[in-house]
């Protein structure tokens, strides 16, 4: 009697890891309460080679990205959000693989399951003009890979990244990243990292080689095409600084910009060292009602240099983020406030250092005014923690976010 029940007991046990070992389809989200088809699950990307090569005149963006992944489970499907393009051909370590596609989910299909704890490599060849066809979704003013009348930008945040590339489109899942972009050779193209190469090809066109060497959230990936000069000065230890601005505007900027030096060493004085290979801004010859701090190389519009202190606490926001944001970074979207809070307060931080505590604290009465003004609908003014998906970056995340962080400093001291 006995010897049976352990005979049932072990069986099931055995049972229960053969299950655990069975390869099952990789779940097409990674539970983010706002955007649960963002992002996939079942592998953890390690690296996106994306070699494009851009037109001007078509503005058709065509070329190969591939992902090299470690699966975290065995796996029949895995997912990739991807949207729009005309997919060419895929391939999984080589060999033409199954895939279909039904909205952002892209799912592709190995001959054989994937088992667990194992590196693949899956390349997307595609082609296409960036957003046609495509559904408007998530806020407007991060649509991916964005034309211009001088060029093109790419901002992101929270969904725009599978708009231009294959991806594991969530900031839980970062990647190393390299960028391999030919364009037509007036042009210069800036992306995240360090510049390795430009090449001039003989077809009229330069290929440009970054290497984005610290992890990062897909959303902050970017390439920007323009009619740019190159400003290079350093950081503290050296932190190569690279700046890209539209020629006919480089005067203005490098004065706009002149303090980063001086802000990284700030905020590296009381956040910790600054955290990636390289700083710099780059400034689309657009107009751009917002910024956005892509990784080492924060993005910017041309109006960034109108208004002297205003953009310098822009300035100063976009920086900060590369400590609040990329370097540490949100599990959900919903939390959104840990990001901009703390870079809108950090901004506060730099306005103290440089012109007083008087000055700080007028700069946040006037959000305080802006907060409580009663023609204001609350739903603008969302309290820091609880925004709506629909209005992610409204001005609580930002204000009360910066004003949560000052009752704290008030309440534990600066210590
Ligand atoms: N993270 C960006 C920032 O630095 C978000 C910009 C949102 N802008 C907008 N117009 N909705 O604030
Ligand atoms: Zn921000």
């Amino acid at each position: 009697m006995r010897l049976k029940w352990i005979m049932i007991i072990a069986l099931l046990c055995i049972g229960i890891v053969v299950r655990a070992q069975e390869a099952t389809p990789g779940p097409n989200g990674l539970g983010d309460s706002f955007y649960p088809g963002l992002g996939n699950g079942g592998y953890d990307a390690q690296h996106y080679t994306l070699v494009l090569a851009w037109d001007d005149e078509t503005n058709t963006l065509a070329g190969t990205a591939t992902l090299e992944a470690l699966t975290t489970q065995a796996l029949t499907t895995f997912n990739l959000d991807f949207l729009g393009f005309e997919i060419e051909a895929i391939t999984l370590n080589g060999q033409e693989a199954n895939w279909r596609r039904v909205g952002r989910e892209l799912t592709v299909k190995p001959t054989t399951p994937l088992s667990a704890d194992e590196t693949f490599t899956v390349a997307v060849t595609y082609s296409g003009v960036p957003g046609e066809g495509v559904i408007s979704d998530g806020p407007s003013f991060a649509q991916g890979w964005m034309r211009h009348p001088n060029g093109v930008f790419v901002a992101s945040e929270p969904a725009g990244a599978s708009r231009w590339f294959p991806a594991n489109d969530h900031p839980l899942d970062k990647a190393t990243y390299t960028f391999v972009i030919t364009v037509p050779e007036r042009y210069i193209v800036a992306a995240n990292g360090l510049l390795q190469s430009t090449t001039a090809n003989d077809d009229g066109t330069q290929t440009f080689i970054w290497e984005a060497g610290d992890p990062m959230a897909s959303y902050l990936a970017t390439v920007n095409i323009g009619d740019f000069v190159v400003q290079e000065s350093e950081g503290p230890d050296g932190l190569p600084i690279r700046n890209y601005f539209p020629t006919r505007l480089a005067e203005q900027m490098i004065q706009a910009f002149a303090t980063v030096p001086d802000m990284i060493s700030f905020f590296s004085e009381i956040f910790g060292p600054y955290p990636f290979e390289a700083y710099g801004a780059v400034v689309a010859d657009a107009n751009l009602s917002f910024a956005l701090e892509t990784q080492t190389i924060s993005l910017f519009g041309r109006g960034v240099a109108v208004g002297r202190t205003g953009a310098e606490t822009v300035i100063a926001h976009e920086l900060a983020h590369q400590w609040f944001g990329n370097s540490v970074s949100l599990a959900q979207w919903k939390d959104i406030w840990l990001n901009e809070g703390f870079a809108t307060y950090a901004s506060m931080l730099w306005v103290e250092h440089r012109q007083g505590r008087r000055a700080m604290e007028g700069e946040l009465n006037a959000y305080y005014d802006l907060i409580s003004d009663p023609t204001f609908t609350a739903g603008e003014f969302s309290p820091p923690g609880s925004p709506s998906a629909d209005a992610l970056f409204n001005g609580g995340v930002y204000l009360r976010g910066a004003w949560t962080l000052h009752a704290l400093r008030l309440e534990v001291g600066d210590e």
